[in-house]
């Protein structure tokens, strides 16, 4: 063999096989729908640290570096959206009551933080002493362009228009449409309706149908084609998932973000059956485990 072939074949050798050697990483720089990209999904905020769905919570989880901001939507007596998860207000404020049966006014009374420095003496801050319910649009406003958000519609079959109000509220802040990141906001639901109806409404919205324990268990490829025509993903509870029903999903060109997992083993699990990101309440840890891969 000539000497300048020899050199050749010599560093060809070496390209592949550094190649080769290159480790699986997790891509930060593909854009935010691609199954490249493992998303951290902060569940109600840095939960885990501070009150679910509060101004503190959702600063937390920004200075954790999520990918994405997560809301539950109720919608007030008035017909204001707010970000709250439970229909009632008992569990995370001082007052009680179902949310469809007050103001927006009487919620801003409440004080949603106290509740958790009473639940969690070794989180406790003085800082969550008082803080408000908030709205959709003061969400919206407060973080702007700058975050992701990934906005669950919650039991609209009991409030009318949500979807309608929370397209608007999407179209003010410039939300919606050209202007935003590929993947800037997800809709997401466990129910099917909201989600069509958005689908009609918003086409170009991302959506993800989310999927309680028993409908992934059960779920089948034709239940998967369906899901494919009107959402980009889905979202179950992690505890149904194993190695074959992750490859079922994915064979189906659909993401794949389970829902809500807290601790570092069921983590890096999901993510060798082929997760492509997660609902945590602990942002920082998840943050951590993607680092260590
Ligand atoms: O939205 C994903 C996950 O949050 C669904 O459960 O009850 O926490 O809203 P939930
Ligand atoms: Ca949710």
């Amino acid at each position: 063999m000539k000497k300048s072939r020899l050199l050749a074949f010599v560093l060809l050798s070496f390209a592949l096989l550094s190649f080769a050697w290159v480790p699986a990483t997790i891509s930060a720089h593909e854009h935010l729908l691609s199954p490249d990209r493992i998303l951290t999904v902060a569940h109600r905020g840095a939960s885990g640290y501070a009150p679910e769905h509060t101004l503190a919570s959702y600063k937390l989880a920004t200075k954790m570096n999520a990918d994405y901001l997560e809301l539950d939507l109720q919608m007030t007596k008035d017909g204001h959206l707010i970000v709250m998860h439970d229909e009632t207000v008992d569990r995370t404020t001082n007052g009680t009551g179902w949310v469809k049966d007050l103001t927006l006014a009487e919620i801003k009374q409440l004080d949603a933080g106290t509740w958790f420095n009473e639940a969690n003496p070794d989180r406790q801050n003085a800082n969550y002493i008082g803080q408000r319910v908030l709205t959709l649009d003061e969400v919206l406003r407060y973080f702007g362009k700058r975050e992701n958000y990934y906005i669950e519609t919650k039991k609209p079959d009991l409030y009318p228009q949500m979807e309608e109000k929370l397209l608007a509220a999407l179209k003010k802040h410039h939300l919606l449409g050209k202007h935003t990141r590929k993947g800037q906001v997800i809709i997401q639901s466990f129910s099917q309706d909201s989600l069509l109806k958005l689908q009609k409404l918003a086409p170009r919205l991302p959506k993800v149908q989310l999927l309680d324990r028993t409908q992934m268990t059960s779920i089948t490829d034709d239940q998967l084609d369906f899901i494919k025509t009107y959402a980009v993903g889905v979202g179950p509870n992690f505890r149904a998932l194993t190695p074959e029903n992750v490859q079922q999903v994915r064979s189906h060109g659909l993401l794949l973000h389970p829902y809500t997992v807290n601790n570092e083993t069921d983590m890096t699990r999901l993510l060798q059956y082929g997760a492509t990101g997660l609902f945590t309440n602990y942002p920082d840890v998840f943050q951590r485990v993607k680092a260590s891969l």
